[in-house]
């Protein structure tokens, strides 16, 4: 295999969209693990929902309505201000601690983002995050206006890059991204961050689920549609080692 590219799924893979809680929780002490959780699940779903209905509405618009069905539908309270003070995470996302340094192993490579995310909103937590020197291009789904897994949007990467699906590596840690790179025709590494044998024993035999442990049963495992993944890193740290080991 001749990786030319490593392109990276954004939220979740490299930007730890669990970092709001900080937010979330200060906002609304008590709620915010329960907020942080369905706002994540309702975001995504809006993408696939508006995706499906032809009704395309950009990632940053999409997090808002995700936002506002999350605090409306849990009856808290909300002004401009505070709404806008929550929304500005999405902009200053902390990086998985093992983020940087393994981008930085790989910059044999060129290094790519393809997301969700809206241009300007990728931008932003890119530059505040550090990253924007490291990262060659940053791709968004917007001209595509359809949101992942849609085939279309995977194909950005050779339009922008100029490189082959057989050239790109694509990591992501969300499990409908694997898919759907797989469908398309990328080799693809998942980041395997949570086991089902760690969700086993964190779960314990409880009736009380935390949110974020059903968040983790809900998207961070594995879909059956038949795709697996090429390659398996329980973390970003391991990916040097596993780009070496492909070849
Ligand atoms: C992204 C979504 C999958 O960054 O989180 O594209």
């Amino acid at each position: 295999m001749t990786v030319k590219a490593i392109v990276f799924d954004a939220y979740g893979t490299l930007f730890d969209i669990q970092s709001v809680a900080a937010v979330t929780d200060e906002a609304y002490p008590g709620y915010g693990e329960v907020i942080t959780q369905i706002w994540r699940l309702k975001q995504l779903e809006y993408t696939w929902l508006r995706s499906l209905m032809g009704r395309y509405a950009d990632f940053w618009a999409i997090t808002q309505e995700s936002l506002a069905y999350t605090l409306d539908g849990l009856g808290l309270d909300h002004d401009r201000s505070l709404f806008d003070r929550i929304m500005d995470k999405y902009c200053h996302l902390e990086l998985y601690p093992d983020a940087k340094q393994a981008l930085t192993a790989l910059k044999n490579y060129r290094l790519a983002i393809l997301s969700n995310g809206s241009q300007q909103m990728l931008d932003d937590v890119v530059r505040n995050s550090g990253l924007a020197s490291i990262l060659e291009a940053v791709i968004s789904v917007d001209s595509r206006k359809i949101f992942k897994p849609s085939p279309e949007v995977y194909e950005l990467i050779q339009t922008e890059l100029g490189v082959g699906p057989h050239e790109v590596l694509f990591v992501s840690s969300n499990a409908f991204d694997v898919c759907g790179a797989k469908n398309y025709g990328l080799k693809v590494t998942w980041v395997e961050r949570v086991t089902a044998q760690a969700l086993k024993r964190e779960i314990g035999g409880n009736v009380a689920v935390r949110p974020a442990t059903m968040f983790k049963a809900l998207r961070m495992r594995m879909e059956p549609f038949g795709f697996d993944a090429d390659f398996r890193v329980n973390s970003l740290a391991e990916l040097p080692l596993a780009v070496a080991k492909a070849g």
